[in-house]
């Protein structure tokens, strides 16, 4: 048996959370396998209502509770400054000490690229971005609050304890999965102490494989590069901020946000997966929300229990179901959130 902890959040994650369970649940009575869901309603209405992101106590209990967290996503315009986001998805990672954040970069059909010669088989990468350090940590100041003199300051964070294990995690997965090349992107020619840290780290642990061939870019024409020429992009590792936005970026070439999933992962203690998308305002309560980027990120999470062949078959039917145009909106598709989620149900069930 597997527990799940569910965290829908706001906007969409609710929507795209209920499509989720509807497939965790299909694949549990097709294929015998025993979930325990539990839901619980840490968001916006809660932050707002009873100031409580993470319950009291609930980071040290998650480990020994479940063995995987799936979330949806958070963003409430109520909170502007995204406070219950650090509250609570930031506080996941970091509290978790979920180091490995894995973004995939897969193009499931030639009609989703908007790039000139797009084929899938120039659009599949994985990005390894570190998810605990950097300019995430919230330290820094303002001082002379509220005058002209203003000064906000921000410290970005780098250890060699935190991007070795990132670097190796990147590498041990390109051994594993037949990858030829990990990629290091970085900003080490502005970007001073923390640049040179991570050139020597990667330098350094790449030493130890042999077999897979590196190279390093800076995150700019990295990002032309992956617009221009993705198909030189295998394996990539790079810091929290960047990976955030080259995933987005990913995303946009292979076919938007609706399709980009993501892990966060402690090896052998747990991972919480999710999509990369936010809680999109503007399609909450319209039921056109994408629910294959949730699927996707369900599909990552069978393959972390073992399941490959289910993980596959979640692939399969929404490479078909692209094929076919049984999609919502944003996938050049006219189907709702529920009827393209059922969808796919029904093709794994038959
Ligand atoms: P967003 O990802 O919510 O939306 C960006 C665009 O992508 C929108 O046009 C949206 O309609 C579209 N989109 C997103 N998910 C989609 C889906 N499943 N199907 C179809 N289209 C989809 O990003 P944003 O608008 O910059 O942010 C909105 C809120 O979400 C903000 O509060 C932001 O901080 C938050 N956010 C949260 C997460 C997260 O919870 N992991 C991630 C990103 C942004
Ligand atoms: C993501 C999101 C988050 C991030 C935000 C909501 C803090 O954009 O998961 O990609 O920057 O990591
Ligand atoms: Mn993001």
């Amino acid at each position: 048996m597997k527990r799940i902890l569910l965290v829908p959040g706001d906007g969409i994650g609710p929507e795209v959370m209920a499509a989720g369970r509807d497939l965790i649940e299909a694949l549990g009575k097709k294929y015998s396998l025993r979930w325990a869901l539990t839901e619980v309603d840490w968001g916006a209405e809660r932050w707002l209502r009873e100031g409580i992101g993470l319950p009291d106590g609930v980071l040290e209990e998650l480990p020994n509770k479940y063995d995987a967290i799936l979330f949806g996503a958070l963003g409430d315009k109520r909170i502007p400054d995204m406070a219950h986001g650090r509250a609570i998805l930031l506080k996941l990672r970091f509290g978790l000490d979920l180091y490995i954040n894995m973004r995939p970069v897969k193009l499931f059909g030639p009609s989703l690229c908007p790039l000139k010669d797009g084929a899938p088989s120039s659009v599949n990468m994985v990005i390894f971005r570190e998810n605990t350090e950097d300019i995430y940590l919230g330290l820094g100041e303002v001082i002379h609050a509220g005058s002209a003199n203003e000064i906000a300051i921000d410290f970005s964070r780098h250890t060699f304890y935190g991007i070795e294990r990132l670097v190796k995690a990147a590498f041990d997965y390109a051994v594993k999965h037949g990858r030829k090349r990990v990629t290091l992107v970085d900003k080490s020619n502005a970007i001073k102490f923390g640049g040179n840290l991570w050139q020597r780290v990667f330098f350094q642990v790449a030493e130890i494989y042999p077999s897979i061939s590196v190279d390093h870019l800076y995150v700019d024409v990295a990002a032309m590069q992956m617009v221009q020429n993705p198909a030189r992009f295998d394996v990539i590792v790079t810091t929290n901020l960047f990976g955030d936005i080259l995933s987005d970026l990913g995303a946009g070439i292979a076919g938007g946000l609706g399709l980009a999933p993501s892990a966060n992962i402690n090896p052998g203690v747990i991972a919480m997966f999710e999509p990369v998308h936010g809680s999109a305002p503007d399609l909450v309560g319209k039921n056109l929300a994408n629910p294959f980027a949730m699927f996707l990120s369900i599909a990552m999470m069978l393959d972390y229990f073992g399941h490959h062949h289910l993980s596959a078959l979640i692939e399969g039917a929404i490479t078909a179901a692209i094929e076919t145009k049984a999609t919502t909106p944003d996938l050049n598709g006219t189907l709702t959130t529920t009827a393209a989620a059922e969808g796919i149900i029904d093709r794994i069930q038959h």
